[in-house]
């Protein structure tokens, strides 16, 4: 059966710029948007048109680079942030415009100090008059993760009508349950007219650290876009992860679902975009963090070496990681040591093995890690015949 494609929109460059010392001048917003072109990325968010003139030669530059990917700039439901977003996109291949305004009680009662009415007004005229520069429209309901059904729903129906054709339901505190969060876009799929016109797509915050985990859920429940960034930087604890997302989809294949992102340029693009803007990537992340190929206990450790899937779900190469490591401590064990002697240039019998690896306990509980010129070391100062291979 062949997979249905999720849609990937990563929006690295706007909402994961809106960080706090993250920001990017124009020619490095580039550099990375033709990296996200190269990875496979469906639609590239370039930013914010309206908010900075620097913004706004931004996403008019990316427009004109980017070769395959859908170029989109942010507006809100207001006629010149539509009028000036249709001007930066106007070289793109293919551009898209992306509007919308808050529905959720609190967003209406005290960000518009409006009615519903009112604000489902306004969604249909920002969506018509962006129908007048471009075909493709996404709308996004701002706060959709904390909006009644009903009302989420009535909304959804009026801008499909108007024209849109996506449909973004931001969990934009990140407060959802991922059961809530997917029978959000199952009542969706159930209760909007005209649904099979659009696509809907899943734009989760991190704040509870369930950003993936929703995105995945509305997935499974119907949607066929997700907006993610590279290492799920973004507001606050940030947005939903691409390369989490994409492992996800492609280690279940039972799900049937499936993206066009070429694994292998992940953790190349996940140091690309930490470099530029400066924010380190933690050593646990899932996927690119520098310990996700690495096993530091014995038990571990001799299990990779027999058979890597053993303790990986996960090929490195799939993701760009030449190979798994071995990270000798106090806690590895002896076939760790042996693999990693082997590596550089010692190949030790079952004796010798045995008193290097008392000279590598005693060493290894005054470091953290041993690294392999102290191997060298810790082979020199055992007294033994050891045949080197180097
Ligand atoms: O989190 C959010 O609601 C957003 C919208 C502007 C799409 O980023
Ligand atoms: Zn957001």
């Amino acid at each position: 059966m062949s997979k249905d494609k999720v849609h990937i929109f990563d929006t690295t460059l706007r909402d994961g710029e809106q960080v706090p010392g993250c920001k990017l001048d124009t020619k490095q917003k580039l550099v990375i948007a033709e990296r996200l072109d190269e990875l496979g990325v469906d639609i590239i968010e370039a930013g914010f048109p309206i908010s900075s003139p620097g913004d706004f030669k931004s996403v008019q530059e990316i427009a004109e680079v980017v070769k395959h990917s859908t170029v989109c700039g942010l507006t809100r439901s207001v006629k010149k942030d539509i009028e000036v977003a249709a001007e930066a996109l106007k070289n793109a291949k293919r551009p898209r415009i992306h509007t919308g305004i808050g529905t959720s009680e609190s967003h209406i009662k005290y960000k518009f100090r409006s009615t519903q009415d009112k604000i489902l007004e306004r969604a249909v005229e920002a969506v018509a008059y962006a129908k007048k520069y471009v075909e493709d429209i996404e709308f996004y309901a701002e706060d959709a993760g904390r909006t009644d059904n009903e009302f989420l729903a009535r909304v959804c129906e009026a801008v499909i009508k108007a024209g849109a054709t996506v449909l973004n339901i931001p969990d934009t505190t990140g407060y959802c349950l991922p059961e809530e969060y997917g029978a959000k876009m199952k009542y969706l799929k159930e209760n909007v007219t005209g649904i099979d016109k659009a696509v809907l797509s899943c734009h989760c915050h991190n704040d509870l650290g369930l950003a993936t985990a929703n995105s995945i859920a509305g997935v499974i429940n119907g949607a066929r876009q997700i907006e993610c960034t590279i290492n799920g930087i973004g507001e606050r604890a940030g947005n939903t992860s691409l390369e989490e997302v994409v492992m996800i989809l492609r280690q279940h294949p039972y799900l049937n679902l499936d993206t066009d992102i070429n694994s292998k340029l992940l953790y190349s693009t996940s140091q690309m975009v930490s470099h530029k803007m400066g924010m380190p990537v933690q050593p646990n992340k899932a996927i690119v963090g520098s310990n996700a190929f690495a096993h530091s206990s014995g038990i571990h450790q001799d299990g990779v070496i027999k058979k890597r899937e053993t303790y990986e779900i996960i090929d490195p190469e799939d993701v760009g990681v030449d190979e798994s490591s071995i990270v000798l401590t106090a806690r590895s064990g002896r076939a760790a040591l042996a693999y990693r002697a082997k590596k550089v240039g010692y190949e030790l019998t079952k004796l010798q093995l045995d008193r290097v690896y008392d000279e590598f306990l005693r060493f290894a509980d005054r470091k953290k890690e041993i690294k392999d010129e102290d191997i060298h070391k810790i082979v020199e100062t055992t007294d033994i015949n050891i045949e080197s291979l180097a």
